[in-house]
């Protein structure tokens, strides 16, 4: 199998790239941070469900994460067992959301989350794509990730889409929007080859 992890490392140059790992409170040794596989998709549906029941986020089916998969990122540890997911949706050849971006309840405070967008990030600019947007009820989270604060009328195709959900019957919690330029110098942590994985894998402690 071809998988991806994340290779760490803390950039002099680009402060907002770096990784703010928190060693004294990680959760585990093992825990990595790489591209999804199908084999995730059952828990990135429990986390998504779980945070879409409250409101947070856009709710999605087992079909549609699976058959989308490969814009998924999760910290799992070596066990399989994903503790936080981040989606990237595509809008055009330059412009995608960071979406479903949820860690598990336990596991919170512990840098998953600002880890798995920057994922996102990385796999964004292997596509590509130089801007990306988020909502969320949040503010200080993306703050956090060097996001600025925008207005989601700069997205119509996002508009768009909440109106066809809402004409289906989903329920459309506004939230605030976020923006970030990734740029052609931008840098983010190195996806590398799991294998060798003994000498490659990502090990937050
Ligand atoms: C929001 C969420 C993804 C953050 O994940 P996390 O792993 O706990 O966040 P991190 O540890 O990476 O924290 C990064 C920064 O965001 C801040 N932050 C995290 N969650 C926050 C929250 N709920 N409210 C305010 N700030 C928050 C942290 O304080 C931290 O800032 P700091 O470094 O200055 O202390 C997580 O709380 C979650 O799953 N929430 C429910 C789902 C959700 O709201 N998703 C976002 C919508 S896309």
């Amino acid at each position: 199998m071809f998988r991806y992890t994340f290779l760490v490392h803390n950039f002099p140059s680009a402060p907002q790239a770096a990784l703010r790992l928190r060693s004294a409170e990680a959760p585990s040794s093992r825990t990595t941070v790489r591209r999804a596989v199908r084999a995730d998709a059952g828990q990135i549906l429990e986390l998504v469900t779980l945070y879409a029941g409250q409101g947070l986020m856009l709710p999605r089916t087992l079909d549609q994460i699976t058959s989308r998969i490969d814009n998924y990122v999760v910290a799992a540890d070596a066990s399989g067992r994903v503790f936080a997911c981040a989606a990237l949706e595509e809008y055009s050849p330059s412009l995608a959301e960071v979406s479903s971006v949820a860690v598990s309840p336990s596991h919170h405070g512990k840098g998953l989350g600002s880890q798995v967008v920057l994922g996102i990030e990385r796999l964004a600019r292997a596509r590509d794509i130089d801007e990306l947007f988020a909502l969320s009820l949040t503010d200080k989270f993306f703050l956090s990730l060097s996001y600025k604060p925008t207005t989601i009328s700069r997205y119509p195709e996002k508009l768009a889409r909440y109106d066809t959900l809402s004409k289906s019957g989903v329920e459309i919690v506004p939230k605030r929007c976020f923006q970030k330029v990734l740029g052609k110098s931008w840098s983010a942590p190195q996806l590398v080859e799991l294998e060798p994985a003994s000498t490659r894998q990502m090990k937050l402690a």
